[in-house]
């Protein structure tokens, strides 16, 4: 997708969550929401989802997509990375990240967003999957980062 095409549709989206989320009190709410209308509005999200930690674990939450691992072995995969650095991670080849966790072989490219509660405590990540090698850059990462900032 164009750089500028890519900005304007997360500049739409993100207007469109503004409203949706505006009175939402549930953080699964918004986060189905979020996911729902990301993977429906971006044509490359092969797999957009949250993962949450659950008493250590990393565990599925809400999710569009293929079928996906429900539990991610601690402090392994793309995920794990994001909460451990506590920052949003790029890879724009799978095969190319040691540890990558592969719940689908059709996944090439991936980034992995922190969520972080009132306090700034990280309580999970964002993770979108692509079928294409290369499909995430800074602009992923601004509109997405942006995006989390409305779960309330
Ligand atoms: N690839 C991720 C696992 C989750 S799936 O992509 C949905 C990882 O390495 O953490």
């Amino acid at each position: 997708m164009h750089p500028s095409t890519k900005k304007s549709r997360y500049d739409r989206i993100f207007d469109q969550l503004s409203g949706l989320l505006k009175d939402c009190p549930d953080r699964v709410s918004s986060m189905s929401t979020i996911v729902a209308l990301l993977h429906h509005k971006m044509d490359y999200f092969f797999w957009t989802g949250f993962y949450l930690l659950r008493d250590g674990a990393l565990l599925a939450g809400p999710y569009q997509g293929p079928l996906a691992c429900i539990r991610l072995k601690k402090d392994t995969g793309v995920c794990w990375a994001g909460i451990n650095r506590k920052e949003t991670i790029i890879v724009p080849d799978v095969h190319q990240f040691s540890g990558h966790i592969a719940c689908d072989p059709r996944s090439q490219s991936e980034i992995v967003v922190p969520l972080k509660d009132d306090g700034g405590t990280i309580i999970g990540v964002l993770d979108v999957d692509s079928r294409e090698k290369n499909s995430f850059d800074e602009t992923d990462r601004e509109g997405l980062e942006r995006i989390l900032n409305l779960i309330r």
